[in-house]
């Protein structure tokens, strides 16, 4: 197993069905599911979560990161506070596919309140089977890059 195959899997408690369904569909693509949880209902924080995930990717560890809680949004604003992390929250395929096309994302959010579990899979294969386009895109996606300090 190798970096370039592992995604990593968190959510809080809102999205515990989802996720496991999510670590199931791309595991049957081939890729490694790495799986942080949680797996049981108690109460889980979002911003905990979102973070252990951005640095299993910021790290080299896991090639992608894919993140659920109830609207996408905190797990989303938690993991792109670590450095490296370029996370967008998505609730339609165009822009699932975008953010890996033109921002280079390496991490997805999907809101388990939010979108229904056949959209959420679209959306987890338009953004893991778009490139990024670099070009023009790389010295903009430096910029970001650059924000972090
Ligand atoms: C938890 O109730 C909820 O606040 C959380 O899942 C998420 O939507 C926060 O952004």
């Amino acid at each position: 197993m190798t970096a370039g195959n592992r995604i990593v899997l968190s959510s809080d408690h809102s999205a515990i069905a989802l996720r496991q369904a999510i670590a199931a569909h791309v595991e049957a693509q081939g890729w490694a599911a790495v799986d942080i949880g949680p797996t049981t209902p108690e109460s889980t924080s979002y911003p905990e979560q979102g973070a252990a995930a951005a640095r299993l990717v910021a790290s080299g560890d896991c090639r992608f990161g894919i993140v659920l809680c109830g609207t996408g949004q905190g797990i989303m604003m938690a993991a792109n506070k670590v450095k490296g992390i370029r996370c967008g929250v998505c609730a339609d395929t165009f822009s699932a596919r975008m953010i890996r096309q033109h921002n280079d994302a390496n991490m997805l959010a999907i809101g388990a309140r939010v979108v229904a579990e056949g959209l959420a899979l679209d959306i987890v294969d338009a953004f893991l089977a778009a490139p990024f386009d670099g070009g023009r895109h790389v010295a903009r996606v430096a910029m970001i890059g650059a924000l972090e300090g």
